[in-house]
């Protein structure tokens, strides 16, 4: 009898829970509306949203009685936009001063401000490839937990190097040791338990440097800093977990170990060649770009203190990096959209955009890099990367023409839901 009762209680209690979410429906009504599925602007839509679900979209669908109608008739909407590659955790203010007066506490308190500036451009879901002391696993969960307002992260935890590597503390005396959790790790067993590591204590994607980079001091911008072994090792083992791998990867033959090893992006691509491309084709690896990156470098650099060693490596890599980028294009080698974000300050993700049509997307692919590209890399095209019926409702609004002119989503953003939630809304404005 109590045992019956307990049963009709709960199915009263599941009834009225059904019944509580039932009634908040949105309806968002688009001028235009982005349709990254198929590369094309379809005019005058209904999106009906049932909590954080996207349930219908259409011209032609009537709005219950009971939705909250929210008017974007004078705007573009569009899926939420994904950065694939941001380090959201923080931003250069000095190069001494980052390195060895600010702690990763200093950091993880900060880096609210950055999750927000990002979510309000526009980004409503970003990787974050490299993070000390897992600060962007807590940003993460913080974020999930509606405790924080930000993005949904998807977060590698500590970059994995080799010693003496980008992911290393460089160009230092050998009696210089910074006490923080890293991701250095040598040999076949090392990275493997790294990769273990990274994944315990909360990774979704591993990220490893296949080659040397540009904003640390170790020599050549370009040399492999792991062996085919190690680089196959870490795919391996990721592989075991269900984690994809990302690579940081500018020098060619690192380029095509990296490729060969199976990760699933190549992260800048700077030196990448003809064979490469086949290899990426042939695998069907992602390029991820961060073409924008030269721009804020050369010019505010200097003055953070960088030392000119890391300048001179950036003179090299900027131009060959847009120019072999829209030699990927022109192949046909699949391009999700990063930028580096926390190279250039928060907030500026979309500046990408502009140099991305400009060597050689059209406009339409730019989007599509940023929307259904980036959740097929990250994993999550079930759910994200476009407003169709069954996926989470993250959905933003600019005002402006983007086919015409993408630069519009760098200030022009009005709108921005995420998870079914409005975020910021500035269409009154
Ligand atoms: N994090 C990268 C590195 O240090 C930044 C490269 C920036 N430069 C560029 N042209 N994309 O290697």
């Amino acid at each position: 009898m109590t045992r019956a009762l307990t049963f009709c209680l709960f199915l009263l209690a599941v009834t009225v829970r059904a019944f509580a979410q039932e009634a908040s429906i949105t309806a968002l009504k688009a001028g235009k509306l982005f349709d990254s599925e198929n590369g094309k602007f379809v005019e005058n839509q209904v999106i009906l949203i049932t909590g954080n679900v996207i349930t219908q979209v259409g011209s032609n669908i009537p709005i219950p009685a009971n939705a909250k109608v929210i008017d974007l008739s004078k705007f573009t909407a569009l899926p939420g936009l994904i950065d694939c590659h941001t380090h959201i955790t923080g931003q250069p203010e000095n190069f001494y001063v980052d390195i060895f007066r600010r702690s990763s506490i200093d950091v993880a308190i900060e880096s609210h401000i950055y999750t927000e500036r990002t979510l309000e451009a526009g980004f409503t879901a970003c990787r974050n490839l490299g993070s000390h002391d897992f600060v962007d696993v807590a940003l993460r969960n913080s974020i999930n937990a509606g405790k924080t307002i930000g993005p949904r992260l998807y977060v590698s935890g500590p970059y994995i190097g080799s010693t003496g590597s980008h992911g290393d503390l460089n160009g230092f005396a050998p009696q210089v040791h910074i006490e923080q959790e890293n991701g250095v790790a040598d040999g076949v067993d090392g990275v493997r338990k790294k990769v273990r590591r990274n994944i315990k204590y909360g990774a979704d994607v591993i990220k490893f440097g296949a080659t040397a980079g540009v904003l640390s001091e170790e020599e050549s911008v370009g040399a492999p800093q792991y062996s085919q072994e190690e680089m196959n090792a870490i795919v391996a083992e990721a592989a075991l977990w269900g984690k994809k791998v990302a690579a940081h990867a500018h020098g060619t033959e690192g380029i095509n170990m990296a490729i060969k090893a199976g990760v699933a992006s190549i992260e800048h691509g700077s030196f990448l060649n003809d064979e490469s491309i086949r290899l990426m084709k042939e695998k069907g690896t992602y390029l991820v770009a961060d073409i924008y990156n030269d721009d804020f470098i050369l010019a505010e650099f200097a003055k953070l203190g960088f030392p000119e060693k890391i300048l001179e490596k950036e003179r090299l890599v900027g131009k060959t990096q847009r120019e072999n980028f829209q030699k990927a294009v022109k192949a046909g080698v699949k391009v999700a959209y990063g930028t580096d974000a926390g190279v250039y300050p928060h907030g500026n993700n979309a500046k990408q955009f502009f140099y991305m049509v400009k060597y050689g997307l059209t406009p339409t692919q730019a989007l599509q890099s940023a929307t259904i590209n980036a959740a097929d890399l990250i994993g999550v095209k079930e759910k994200l990367g476009s407003v169709t019926k069954g996926k989470f409702a993250d959905i933003i609004a600019v005002n402006g023409n983007v086919e015409q002119d993408i630069t519009v989503l760098e200030k022009k953003i009005v709108f921005v839901m995420k998870d079914g939630k409005v975020y910021f809304d500035k269409t009154s404005k």
